[in-house]
């Protein structure tokens, strides 16, 4: 079978990914036009010009502006269901989704709103496509503790429907050390833990999610390789890494796809996977990053089939879907 088709049959699972990050020009124009906000941008064509990234600053600024005008329940779910049929498309059985609260609670937009129509979308995507997921809320670091104390105050009654919480936005100047506190009380009330790390900041801040947060998995993760003794630590453990590669490339932190880590990841024993961050500003969904990926580095089957594992073994899912989903990779064993 032809590489590309490979890697568009297997069955994956997809760890990183932000859902205001799948927010498409198109979807953003309809949705604001319904909603009688004013985008910064007359056009789809005129807006897409601006995503030209120098660093991850650049693209929050975009990011964050692009989330103006989701207001009601019906825009988060247009938003979340545009993305599982993407998924659906393109063999992802199993998502996990992070939402950004914060983003939109600062705007007035209240907390059931966003949720409520994230959790629906999920809920009838499970229904028609079969497709599983999970929900992961994520703090935003350049804020102070107490904003995402009071933000998980907020997820109280959502607590079923969130099975994780993350750590994401400006990642210099403000390493995990800063939620030390609040990450422990989520841990005591159950959640899963995960954090952006090492995307642009230092291999210190790995240590840092490793060691004071104690997380499950590390989201980028690409500065590790600058450690030694951090690699080691990191394979010792069996910790995750939700690799991004054409993220890693748009926001610079990668010069060209050709010198993109995640063959040397591999090759080092680390528990990688492939992911698309913010597919909608970068370029590419899950396969597009895979077929990359495969182009610029020369990976084999064999190398596709060991990252669609990883990102099978290294979700939150219940063993029982996890085995299934493995028998199901297993008929595609290269
Ligand atoms: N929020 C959305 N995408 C992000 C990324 N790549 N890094 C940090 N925060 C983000
Ligand atoms: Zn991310």
């Amino acid at each position: 079978m032809e590489i590309k088709n490979y890697i568009r049959q297997i069955p994956k699972a997809e760890l990183h990914l932000h859902i205001e990050g799948t927010f498409e020009p198109e979807l953003m124009f309809e949705i604001a036009g319904r909603n009688g906000v004013k985008l910064k941008y007359d056009s789809v064509e005129e807006l897409k010009t601006a995503y030209k990234f120098n660093n991850l600053q650049d693209f929050l600024d975009i990011y964050y502006a692009g989330t103006s005008s989701l207001q009601k329940k019906k825009d988060f779910y247009d938003l979340t269901w545009a993305y599982l049929e993407k998924a659906n498309e393109q063999n992802i059985v199993h998502t996990e989704i992070m939402f950004d609260p914060q983003a939109h609670t600062s705007r007035g937009i209240s907390f059931s709103t966003i949720i409520e129509g994230i959790h629906e979308a999920l809920e009838d995507a499970k229904e028609k496509f079969g497709v599983t997921s999970k929900l992961i809320m994520s703090f935003l670091r350049h804020l102070d503790e107490k904003s995402a104390f009071e933000t998980l105050e907020m997820s109280k009654d959502y607590k079923q429907w969130i099975t994780a919480v993350g750590l994401d936005s400006s990642e210099v100047g403000h390493p995990p050390s800063k939620f030390k506190n609040v990450f422990e009380k989520a841990k005591e009330e159950g959640f899963r833990v995960v954090a952006h790390a090492g995307e642009e900041g230092p291999p210190e801040y790995v240590w840092e999610a490793v060691n004071l947060l104690e997380v499950d998995r590390i989201d980028h993760g690409n500065r590790s390789l600058e450690d030694d003794k951090l690699v080691e630590t990191l394979v010792e453990k069996k910790i995750p890494l939700t690799v991004c590669p054409l993220s890693n490339v748009k926001l610079r932190n990668v010069d060209k796809i050709e010198n993109h880590p995640i063959k040397t990841m591999l090759n080092k024993g680390l528990f990688a996977t492939v992911n698309s961050d913010d597919p909608a500003y970068f370029g590419g969904y899950v396969n597009e990053n895979y077929i990359a990926v495969t182009d610029a580095l020369n990976l084999s089957g064999n190398d596709i089939f060991t990252l669609a594992k990883n990102s099978i073994e290294a979700s939150f899912l219940e063993e029982e879907r996890k085995q299934e989903i493995l028998r199901d990779l297993n008929d595609f064993r290269s």
